[in-house]
């Protein structure tokens, strides 16, 4: 949807500071739901504080589960009363952007006793389903939606486990039929073609439940009851991922984020920083709930020439965006084997290469990822975010490069899962 918001950025010959980053989207999504399908309150502190986790905090809600927000502390306290006291909800639940609370909570909605109609705003309504819908339908799931696009209607049903092998690697399809397979009879395995994200496992593991990863295959039993638990969520590495970034790519600059998330399948930018160039120290400090948290050092030096391999691409998928602006002044990046860009909040190989290209940076699509070749500071210029979060701060980031001041437009897409992200900026760059 076109957005009325824009920001002015003034080039930054550097940005410095140290600083914390809000609470991770992907984990606080897994831990509200877990909690939810448990018996007794779980307290959830430093929740993710974008609209894409209020999403699922309001699916839950009027499913009948109650919720207590205290944003002064960021917490949030999930009321679980088990997975069998969700009531049927009076009108349809809505994801709103974020395709992670429709694809999970379509995997919980399988194997409850009544129908659900789940919607999403004009981005998550373009957004591939079907890769939730074929695993779903196997377990004995019916889904009704349109070519494979929401909204979906889900026609809960008895499920059944199955041996499930998708096509493309995703965390959010492997969580569906995970959480699916935890409401099914028998097992239900997942068999990856490459690791993805895997919170949904060692959430599973700190709520209680039992399951068995071996390699790429990731089982769960049917049948289990976990227990509440009170969790406290790390930094979010993707939001952490456009400090890094501008650290590396504008001399002279370094920042330090402390309490992190540096869960391995996530940490992938950090590599392709040192390739870069920069100079990268990582002191893990602590696990909590089964997932690594810690400060990450970051200072500017070399700007060289990085290439993303199709392998690196799961372990660094939302940081793509961020990524792109590195070269945005000196220095060149090649992304291949990312075709799933297309289908994120925005077609984010065309938003990018079209935003990048308006700031004057050189900037060219692949079928299946981009290139970026720095050239000195860029002229600036207007990008439009074209209401997707992450492109809304890699252009901001990309921008501090320019020679003249660049404009943003729908700078306010950043509220998915950045809501201080602005306020941050102009700190970093004072
Ligand atoms: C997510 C998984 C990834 C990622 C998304 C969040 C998750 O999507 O891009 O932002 O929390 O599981 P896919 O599972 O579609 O790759």
């Amino acid at each position: 949807m076109p957005s009325a918001t824009a920001i002015t950025i003034k080039p930054a010959r550097r940005i410095s500071g140290r600083l914390g980053v809000p609470g991770d989207k992907s984990i606080a999504h897994r831990y509200a739901l877990l909690a939810a399908l448990v018996d007794g309150p779980s307290r959830l502190a430093n929740f993710a504080p974008g609209a894409d986790c209020h999403s699922t905090l309001g699916c839950l809600a009027s499913l009948g589960v109650q919720i207590r927000e205290d944003p002064a502390s960021r917490s949030v306290t999930v009321m679980g009363r088990g997975f069998k006291q969700w009531r049927s909800p009076s009108g349809p639940l809505d994801a709103g952007n974020s395709g992670t609370t429709m694809r999970m909570m379509a995997g919980l909605l399988a194997a409850q006793p009544f129908s659900v109609t789940m919607i999403g705003d004009e981005s998550l309504s373009r957004r591939p389903m079907r890769r939730v819908i074929e695993p779903l339908a196997r377990m004995g799931a019916r889904i009704e939606a349109t070519d494979g696009h929401a909204p979906l209607m889900i026609h809960g049903h008895p499920l059944h486990g199955i041996d499930f092998a998708p096509d493309v690697p995703s965390a959010q399809v492997k969580s569906a039929v995970l959480l699916a397979g935890l409401h099914a009879e028998g097992s239900t395995s997942v068999r990856e073609p490459a690791q993805t994200r895997d919170h949904t496992e060692r959430a599973l593991t700190t709520f209680g439940y039992q399951l068995d990863v071996a390699g790429l295959t990731t089982t769960v039993r049917g049948g289990q009851t976990g227990q509440p638990r009170d969790v406290s969520i790390p930094g979010d590495f993707s939001s952490a991922a456009f400090w890094l970034v501008a650290a590396s790519a504008l001399p002279g600059s370094h920042v330090e984020i402390t309490d992190v998330g540096l869960n391995p399948t996530r940490t992938g930018l950090l590599d392709i920083l040192r390739r870069f160039g920069a100079r990268v120290t990582v002191v893990e400090t602590a696990t909590e709930a089964g997932e690594p948290r810690g400060t990450i050092h970051v200072e500017a030096d070399r700007h060289g020439t990085v290439e993303v391999h199709p392998s690196e691409v799961p372990g660094l998928i939302d940081e793509l965006p961020a990524i792109a602006a590195l070269a945005a002044h000196s220095g060149q990046v090649v992304v291949r084997g990312a075709r799933e860009l297309r289908v994120k909040e925005s077609n984010r190989i065309t938003t990018l290469v079209t935003g990048f290209r308006a700031l004057g940076i050189d900037a060219d699509e692949y079928p299946d990822g981009f290139i970026i070749r720095g050239n000195g500071a860029p002229a600036g210029g207007v990008a439009q975010a074209q209401g997707d979060h992450r492109m809304a701060m890699a252009f901001a980031v990309a921008a501090l490069a320019g020679h003249g001041a660049s404009r943003v437009d729908g700078s306010d897409a950043v509220v998915i899962s950045y809501p201080e992200f602005w306020e941050t900026l102009e700190r970093l760059v004072a």
